[in-house]
């Protein structure tokens, strides 16, 4: 391929920040300790997790680095960066979550695959690049199309890396054609985060993101855009981030039943404490992050120190000196809102917090309700221990 490759074993992955929890060396698949992720509104480049499927590729040349865009479409094209450049730039504040995200917790109910993750499989980055939807027009596909004249529904993001899940093939999934032509969708081609060209583990030069849809399907590394008729085939849109019942194990598993996972649930964690603390009596800062799929905001995040008998509410923020409104023009609808309460810790108690969402969507209570095989979408209440003591906090 131009300008851009794959390669196949591991010996040239890129520098990464030494504080990152490693969840699985080779491919790299790495979280923030908590504090470190909400540290920032603008989680740092550093402290964002990363989530791989094969080894990280090498640019080698920029010029002839290209994206072409095929499939059922009348004039297909070969993009090269100085096409995206010059297309309207736009920043976009979304948080990406990673459908693994909080899985750790889950399998300690039940056994379940996957790389296991804390609750810091998410971040929530300013995206700089063009919108899809502009790509689109490029090669004839008008703003809100829902299917081309030829039968095109899809879009189908392929990428250049080797995974061993699709036989040492590139990774790839795909989203619908209505929403990738919808400029209110803010899908971008993405080629900066945070204001700086995109670093290799977040895939340089230009990957897809996704705004309120779960991580897999902003794909790194883009190598070519296809529009076909079906959602893509592939590996991790078909046999993998679907959401099975509790009910389904790997004997009676019948992948072709679900539809691929698009849009994550209403989630948030508390991150100012692990699992089981010791704090001293008195007051203490409880803060986390909340956070909706769809660009549905978060109207309300409820918490709990007598393990969810009685409730208070916290206080919700984004940016500096602007109140957070959930529904709000000023409201960055793609983002995650930080939360924070000061409560008082007499005795020994479960800490949970559980976010609502503007549908009123809430956060389960428990994790065996929504326990599947693959150990997606942990969106169960979130709950930590503190012991009452004598500590060095
Ligand atoms: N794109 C490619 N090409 N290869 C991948 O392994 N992982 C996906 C998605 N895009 C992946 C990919 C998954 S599962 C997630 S959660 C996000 O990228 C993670 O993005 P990040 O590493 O930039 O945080």
């Amino acid at each position: 391929m131009p300008g851009i490759r794959g390669p196949s074993e591991y010996s040239q992955e890129p520098p990464r920040h030494p504080c990152l929890k490693i969840n699985s060396k080779e491919p790299f698949n790495a979280e923030p300790p908590r504090p470190a992720l909400i540290s920032s509104y603008v989680t740092p480049v550093d402290f964002f997790y990363k989530r791989n499927h094969g080894p990280i590729p090498i640019v080698d040349d920029m010029e002839r680095y290209s994206i072409s865009i095929t499939g059922l479409i009348d004039n297909p094209k070969q993009l090269f960066m100085k096409d995206i450049w010059n297309l309207p730039k736009y920043n976009v504040a979304a948080t990406l979550q990673c459908a693994g995200n909080r899985r750790t917790a889950m399998s300690k109910t039940r056994t379940v695959k996957g790389v296991g993750w804390d609750v810091a499989a998410i971040g929530n980055a300013v995206w700089g690049g063009a919108k899809l939807a502009d790509v689109l027009e490029l090669v004839g596909i008008p703003k809100l199309t829902s299917v081309t004249p030829s039968g095109g529904k899809h879009v189908e993001f392929v990428s250049i890396d080797k995974c061993k899940e699709e036989n040492g093939g590139s990774y790839k999934a795909s989203i619908p054609l209505s929403q990738a032509t919808n400029p209110v969708a803010d899908v971008l081609v993405a080629y900066e985060m945070n204001g700086e060209p995109l670093n290799r583990d977040h895939g340089y030069p230009l990957r897809v993101v996704v705004p309120g849809v779960i991580g897999a399907r902003s794909v790194k590394w883009l190598d070519s855009i296809t529009i076909i008729t079906e959602e893509c085939q592939g590996f991790f849109m078909q046999r993998d981030y679907k959401m099975f019942p509790p009910s389904v194990n790997w004997e009676n598993i019948n992948w072709s039943s679900r539809r691929p996972q698009m849009d994550f649930p209403v989630q948030c964690a508390i991150c100012s404490l692990e699992d089981v603390n010791i704090v001293n009596p008195g007051k203490i800062t409880i803060k986390g992050y909340a956070v909706s799929g769809g660009g549905r905001g978060i109207e309300r995040v409820d918490l709990s120190i007598d393990g969810g008998k009685t409730w208070v509410e916290a206080t919700r923020y984004q940016k500096a000196g602007v109140p957070y409104i959930a529904d709000d023009m000023s409201s960055d609808k793609w983002a995650w809102v930080f939360f924070e309460a000061n409560v008082d810790i007499p005795e020994s108690a479960e800490i949970v917090a559980k976010a609502v969402d503007i549908a009123a969507n809430v956060q389960p209570e428990n994790v065996e309700s929504i326990w599947n095989l693959r150990g997606i979408l942990n969106t169960s209440w979130h709950r930590v221990e503190v012991r009452v003591g004598h500590s060095n906090m």
